[in-house]
């Protein structure tokens, strides 16, 4: 292919990479226009080139097809998972050879993208649906990570604190936002929190700054953990009674610059954010 062809390619390209990662399905590939691209090329390059991505790393998820199953969002991967992931994938420094507890983890997408891509040093899956613990065990496992039995194993293994340690330590915890009490997150020992998609009704904003009022009393090495919450705006009223409720529980936030590296399929149109909170 002429340098020109390739870069008129490279959207077609993208294109593939994008669905191929994303699972979808066969009938959702851009076939036409890679037709019409191949009657006007001389040569075979743009297929091979089809055929040999994706490169790079992977993760393998099983998900429900549904977005709603089980009575539960958990159990497919939103949009604002994968919009943490890139963030995360672009700023590895901040979850190197740090704990990272997550909250709402669902199929683990975003979790399983920092702890392949971003080296932590251990990584606390959480939610409180025991379909989506049970998913998320077996996802974590699906990709070669072993899951530590409890907190106390978590904090054990000194010889994986190295900073050449090939892979985080890492434990799935029924964490109940409603319930869960400042000694058992404190247990963690979390550097940093992080959640995806989790306001999507005032029920579950008010838990979510409930919990996090509770992290804001965890200290490790005297400093308390930098927490990031990455959703999509859907609905304007449940964001203004986040930031609202956040201002009430004495937790100052600022908005995370907007990353440009899309790497992953979700919706062009759908338009998200990530606040940083200081707890
Ligand atoms: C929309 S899903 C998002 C899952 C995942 N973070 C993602 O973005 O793909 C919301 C998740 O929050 C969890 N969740 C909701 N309320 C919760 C609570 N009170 N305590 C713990 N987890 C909760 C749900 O079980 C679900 O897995």
């Amino acid at each position: 292919m002429a340098p020109e062809d390739s870069a008129e390619a490279a959207p077609l390209l993208r294109s593939f990479e994008r669905r191929f990662l994303a699972a979808r399905a066969l009938s959702s590939f851009p076939w036409q226009s890679l037709e019409e691209k191949l009657r006007d090329s001389s040569g075979t390059e743009l297929l091979l080139d089809i055929l040999q991505k994706p490169s790079g790393d992977s993760i393998t998820l099983c998900e429900s097809t549904a977005i709603i199953s089980h009575g539960t969002t958990g159990l497919v991967t939103w949009n604002a998972a994968l919009y943490l992931a890139e963030w995360a994938m672009e700023n590895p420094a901040g979850f190197a050879h740090r704990t990272v507890l997550e909250l709402g983890s669902g199929a683990g997408l975003t979790g399983l993208a920092i702890c392949k891509m971003c080296r932590p040093r251990a990584y606390v899956f959480s939610d409180y649906h025991s379909h989506v613990l049970e998913q998320l065990q077996g996802n974590v496992l699906l990709n070669g990570l072993s899951l530590e039995p409890n907190v106390a194993a978590l904090a054990q293994h000194p010889e994986h604190d190295t900073a050449d340690a090939e892979s985080p330590r890492v434990m799935v915890a029924r964490v109940d936002w409603d319930v869960v009490t400042v000694p058992q997150l404190a247990a963690f020992q979390p550097d940093i929190v992080i959640a995806a998609d989790v306001l999507y009704c005032p029920e579950t904003v008010l838990s979510l700054v409930g919990v996090l009022q509770k992290l804001s009393a965890c200290q490790k090495d005297q400093r308390v953990p930098d927490a990031y919450v990455a959703f999509t705006i859907r609905n304007p009223e449940t964001c203004q009674l986040f930031t609202t409720e956040l201002g009430r529980a004495g937790i100052p936030w600022e908005e995370v610059p907007r990353h440009d590296q899309k790497l992953f399929p979700y919706e062009e149109h759908s338009e998200m954010a990530i606040l940083k909170l200081m707890l």
